[in-house]
């Protein structure tokens, strides 16, 4: 459905923004570009949909070269921008044909009506966009995307500043429009959002794309927790009986830490602390943590230049 070949961005300030990303998505999927604030999210997919000219690389919409054959390419695509800009007088009727218009696609009513249904739209067709609210503007900005009919639907963190009930009604909306047999690439920097979405996910880290993976593995990876110990005594080493746990000391022999896989049902944490204790290893406090997306990046940054 698109292909991205070694892609580089450059801005005119001189800054690398996008370094040599290469990416495939087959039709049909749900694909999240995961990566924090300045990743390069956005610049990514404005050059996909042309918004934005590479400095380097190609990227083809079904076969189309985005810049050869733009207008072929483009009129496949639909983008939900990241910024909610739209036009305060118009109505939400006027707006979404109009869209339709502009990539020259015949007026098609019973099109509009269906999208603007599908998006519970429909009851505010004839308002003007100033009336709606937050979480309807941003159905509006997702039903001018689809109003020509586009193959794959950019969605440019569409839950970014959201509250929790809406993030889940846009979720639950994603999924339908899937099932429509729409391709799906979101951006987020919500793990969360990424892992209740995504069929696979891109982590997009300063502009490189660092790794692609099937959800299911990605987060077997993510699901990373430790459990700290502030041990009573300080300990020289790890006594013999716990060397079968993932046990380390830190903290000049201070910390016991033990890290294992938050999504691993037959982690037995109660069994490990009855273990230390039956050992003799006497704690004060303990802590749990989870690792962040920055560490996890950093992980992966780290786990990459290892092997390379
Ligand atoms: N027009 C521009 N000129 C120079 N730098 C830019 C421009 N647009 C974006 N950048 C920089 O490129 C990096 C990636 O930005 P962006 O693609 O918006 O990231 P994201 O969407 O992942 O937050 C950022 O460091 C940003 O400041
Ligand atoms: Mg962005």
């Amino acid at each position: 459905m698109l292909s991205v070949s070694n892609l580089s961005k450059k801005y005119a300030s001189g800054f690398s923004a996008l370094k040599n990303v290469s990416l495939e998505i087959q039709p049909g999927e749900i694909f999240a570009l995961l990566g924090p604030n300045g990743a390069g999210k956005t610049t990514l997919i404005s050059i996909i949909c042309g918004i934005v000219n590479a400095s380097e690389g190609t990227v083809t919409v079904g076969g189309h070269d985005n810049v050869r054959d733009y207008r072929a390419a483009r009129a496949m695509i639909g983008l939900v921008p990241q910024e909610l800009t739209t036009d305060a007088f118009e109505s939400v009727w006027d707006t979404v044909s109009f869209s339709r218009g502009l990539f020259g696609k015949p007026a098609n009513p019973q099109h509009i009506e269906k999208v603007l249904k599908s998006l519970s739209l429909w009851d505010k067709k004839d308002n003007k966009i100033r009336t709606l609210s937050g979480g309807m503007k941003r159905r509006l900005l997702i039903a001018k995307a689809l109003s020509h009919e586009p193959q794959v639907l950019f969605l440019d963190e569409p839950t970014a500043g959201v509250d929790v009930a809406l993030r889940r009604d846009m979720w639950e909306l994603v999924r339908s429009l899937r099932d429509t047999g729409v391709t799906i690439i979101l951006t987020t920097h919500y793990i969360e959002e990424a892992e209740e979405m995504a069929d696979r996910i891109g982590v997009i880290s300063h502009g490189e794309l660092i790794l692609v993976e099937e959800k299911a593995e990605l987060m077997r990876k993510l699901g990373k927790k430790q459990l700290t110990l502030n041990l009573q005594q300080p300990l020289a080493e790890l006594p013999a009986a716990l060397s079968g746990y993932q046990l380390a000391l830190s903290g000049e022999g201070s910390e016991l830490t033990y890290t294992y896989d938050g999504r691993d049902e037959s982690v037995d944490i109660v069994g490990l602390l009855k273990a230390i204790s039956d050992a003799g290893v006497a704690f004060k406090d303990l802590q749990t943590s989870q690792s962040s997306l920055e560490d996890i990046f950093v992980d992966l940054v780290k786990d990459r230049s290892a092997s390379a």
